[in-house]
């Protein structure tokens, strides 16, 4: 890695399935810096609340599940499905979970050299003085067609409008709630995939944190 005089934090928000992700993944790849997937420790919660027989609308059930979140819930083979999605976005309207997760991407966030963050308030809550930000968004069609992709990839064959349905929902309550909503942050560089091959797209963003890198540069 290069070496840096500044920590180089790239906070990648979105809504779901807007390719944040693995745009996040391929800049930390570029840059040789560590990537946190946030929306995995939403998931986490969510499902832990689940397998209680909780519900995520219930704060002091979901609270209590991120104060002792399981981390080995990150690598269960449910995490991604479209139940712990919904759950996910439940739990993540409660100001008391997003409080106990946040000293975790914190510290990732300042960890020397830098990090790269995905999610939906890294630009503006958690990262708010990142060197770059980015805000990824794709049309809704083309968003749920690579979520229903992708939930077919690992078994989970669901229907098209139904996909689309469940992501508008999720993407609504996300950028409704009080609690740090999903939001482009002022200074976050906008980034359409809808019509962007991956390598296209990865090629945009790097492009963009490269620019945002030469203006930190000329201030100084
Ligand atoms: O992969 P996808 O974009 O569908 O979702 P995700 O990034 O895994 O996030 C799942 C849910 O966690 C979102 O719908 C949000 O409700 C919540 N989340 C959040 O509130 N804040 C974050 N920084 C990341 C995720």
């Amino acid at each position: 890695m290069a070496t840096r005089s500044f920590n180089l934090v790239i906070a990648v928000d979105g809504p779901a399935a807007s390719g944040k992700g693995t745009i996040a993944k391929a800049i930390a790849r570029h840059y040789g810096l560590p990537h946190m997937d946030t929306g995995a420790l939403y998931r986490a919660v969510g499902l832990a609340v689940l397998r209680r027989g909780g519900s995520p609308a219930d704060a002091g059930v979901a609270e209590a599940a991120a104060r002792a979140l399981d981390l080995s819930l990150l690598e269960d083979h449910a995490l991604r499905d479209a139940a712990t999605s919904e759950a996910a976005s439940g739990v993540a309207v409660h100001p008391g979970v997003r409080q106990a997760l946040f000293d975790l991407q914190r510290s990732f966030a300042a960890q020397p050299g830098g990090a790269v963050l995905d999610g939906r308030d890294i630009g503006t809550v958690i990262a708010p003085d990142a060197v770059a930000k980015l805000f990824v968004t794709a049309s809704d069609a083309v968003r749920s067609t690579r979520r229903q992709a992708e939930l077919a990839s690992r078994g989970e064959i669901r229907g098209f409008d139904e996909v689309l349905a469940d992501l508008r929902r999720r993407d609504a309550r996300d950028s409704d709630r009080d609690a740090a909503p999903l939001a482009q942050a002022a200074d976050a560089a906008l980034l359409d995939t809808s019509d962007l091959a991956i390598d296209a797209a990865v090629q945009r963003a790097v492009a963009l944190v490269e620019q945002r890198i030469g203006a930190m540069r000329e201030r100084g």
